[in-house]
């Protein structure tokens, strides 16, 4: 495959920062969309050029780490993470954008990483559980009712990549901060930081500078993972219960 890209380029975080086209040839459908971006940056180095930055870890689709707006969709146009996402899902002689998660509380370090750690300070806030340590409880020792077992993995699942945030028109970080908070206060173990953690971590979150929730629904429709729309209005209902029984 052939292909024209167009990538944001910035060489740090006050400067300015414009899109810059690069061709690449001899891309295979196979290749993953990172893999097609080290193939760009080898022929930059051997150019004597600055190779694109860009975020990357496990490039399974499990630690969040990759983030990148393709084609003006976060991660692109496949419900998978970057790290995912193969170049078969493109047409040869096609031309992409390739940009970094656009939002005020994710500056942009450099080229095309940003700087998620709002999300660090968010989890921080509230996101554990005050559990006593000692040897490893039997399995069973707390029984679970099977659905609240399934609510709490569907919102574990959550790999905190931040597709959420950057496909927001507001920018907001509800659908990340509500599968946190519901991962952990539907559990016997969270319950003793059930109302504080709801309570910290939406003003961590706001706090942030993120945007508020108007219900565009985009975040869902971007998430990996599948994090469900209706988890935010589980989180709300949290934090109006704890807004009851906590006085502050
Ligand atoms: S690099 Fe880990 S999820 Fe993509």
């Amino acid at each position: 495959m052939k292909l024209t890209l167009r990538v944001w380029r910035q060489p740090h975080a006050e400067a300015p920062g414009a899109m810059a086209t690069y061709e690449v040839d001899g891309i295979s459908p196979n290749m993953s969309f990172l893999e097609m971006l080290d193939t760009l940056n080898e022929e930059l180095v051997l150019d004597g050029d600055e190779p694109v930055a860009f975020d990357h870890d496990c490039r399974e689709g499990i630690c969040g780490a990759c983030s990148l707006v393709i084609n003006g969709d976060a991660h692109g146009p496949e419900p998978t993470t970057t790290c995912q996402l193969h170049m078969r899902s493109f047409q040869d002689g096609q031309t992409i954008d390739v940009e970094p998660w656009r939002a005020a509380a994710f500056p942009v370090v450099k080229d095309l990483v940003v700087d998620r750690s709002a999300f660090d300070r968010i989890i921080q806030s509230g996101g554990y559980i005050s559990a006593p340590t000692g040897t490893a409880p039997d399995a069973h020792a707390t029984p679970v009712p099977k659905p609240d077992a399934d609510f709490a993995f569907e919102h574990a699942e959550c790999i905190g990549c931040g597709a959420c945030v950057a496909a927001c028109p507001n920018g907001s970080a509800m659908l990340f901060t509500s599968a946190k908070v519901n991962h952990l206060n539907v559990l016997p173990q969270g319950a003793p930081e059930r109302e504080t953690r709801v309570l910290d971590m939406v003003a961590a979150m706001d706090e942030e500078g993120f945007g508020g929730c108007t219900l565009a629904g985009e975040c869902a429709t971007a998430c990996p993972k599948g994090i469900p729309l209706p988890s935010i209005a589980a989180m709300n209902k949290e934090w109006l219960r704890a807004t009851r029984k906590v006085r502050r």
